[in-house]
């Protein structure tokens, strides 16, 4: 659906870019032309992703780095920016969630998840664009949230406070970094059934299956199509989108959200009485 150039010439660094939908977004990078850098805690994770991309022609490059640590971060990145040169696009990807009752958590618990997704996004971008605006070089930064950023959601209470904290950033920093040449945007996806999610989220014989089961469009999403969603919203071709997150569900959110849908589930026959009682005679 895009030029093989489209990304060609930039550098995009993932966070956690070794597994899942961050994995998926960097090898896309990839193969319309972008280096790619990666970053995650878990070096043997980072090394294999890499040599499966060089494999296939990527330009690709990793650290072993903490999002929590403001050190490591700088570490990171210095290391990127010397071997790359520069560093065009940041993709803040790296999260944590598992599903609990609230009041079954430990505080502990709770810094967890906010140190890696708020915390960890804000500290990234920090850094980032202190660099970009000292040398004066523009760049995307594109963070990953989900529908319930402001929806909210029973059970992931850590995590939908976080993203809606993630998602507050990238409309406050759109518009105070614009004036560098700095654009964010979002993306939200619904179900996109990754190793972790399915080890976190939905861990029970059923629960996949019942979560696909309120999306509209009866399945989950693939890894290509968020993968050419975060393509296009990286590229020069979307560089007026500024402060926007993109929703990539099936309509997932919409059919929670509307006081009827659940009207879905009549038959013909139901729709038939309900005319004949209603239906001005
Ligand atoms: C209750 C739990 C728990 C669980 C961990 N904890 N798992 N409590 N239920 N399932 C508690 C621990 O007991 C500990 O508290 C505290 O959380 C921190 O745990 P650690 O293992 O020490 O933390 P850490 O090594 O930092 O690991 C972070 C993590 C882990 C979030 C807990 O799951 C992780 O690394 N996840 C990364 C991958 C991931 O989650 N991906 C999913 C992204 S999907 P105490 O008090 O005992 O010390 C997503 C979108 C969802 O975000 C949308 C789906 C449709
Ligand atoms: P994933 O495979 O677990 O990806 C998370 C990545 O983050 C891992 O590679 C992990 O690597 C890294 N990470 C975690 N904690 C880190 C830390 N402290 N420092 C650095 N890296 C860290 O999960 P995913 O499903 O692909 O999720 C990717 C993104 O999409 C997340 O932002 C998630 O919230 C969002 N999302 C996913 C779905 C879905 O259905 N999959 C839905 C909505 C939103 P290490 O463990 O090696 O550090």
């Amino acid at each position: 659906m895009f030029k093989e150039d489209l990304l060609k010439g930039k550098s995009i660094l993932i966070t956690g870019g070794g597994t899942g939908i961050g994995r998926a977004m960097g090898h896309r990078f990839g193969e319309l032309g972008a280096k790619i850098a990666i970053l995650g805690r878990r070096e043997d994770v980072l090394r294999n992703t890499a040599e499966d991309f060089k494999k296939d022609g990527i330009d690709t490059i990793y650290h072993r780095c903490d999002v929590r640590n403001p050190e490591e971060i700088s570490q990171a990145l210095d290391y990127f920016i010397e071997n790359f040169d520069r560093i065009d696009v940041l993709v803040n990807n790296a999260a944590g969630n598992f599903v609990s009752p609230f009041e079954e958590l430990s505080t502990h618990a709770i810094d967890a998840i906010l140190g890696i997704v708020l915390h960890g996004t804000l500290y990234m971008t920090l850094d980032m664009g202190k660099r970009w605006i000292k040398s004066g070089q523009k760049g995307v930064v594109l963070d990953i949230v989900t529908t319930y950023a402001w929806t909210g959601s029973a059970f992931v209470v850590p995590s939908a406070a976080a993203k809606a904290g993630v998602l507050a950033a990238v409309r406050s920093l759109a518009v105070e970094w614009a004036q560098y040449g700095i654009r964010h945007v979002a993306i939200a996806p619904g179900p996109f059934p990754t190793e972790a999610t399915r080890k976190n989220l939905f861990p029970l014989p059923g629960m996949e299956e019942a979560l696909i089961e309120r999306v509209p469009l009866k399945r989950a999403g693939t890894m290509e199509e968020i993968a050419n969603l975060a393509a296009f919203l990286v590229s020069d071709g979307a560089s007026y989108i500024n402060g926007e997150v993109v929703t990539i569900d099936g309509g997932e959110w919409l059919k929670g959200a509307g006081q009827f849908n659940d009207l879905l589930k009549l038959s013909k026959e139901d729709w038939e009485k309900i005319r004949s009682i209603s239906k001005k005679k």
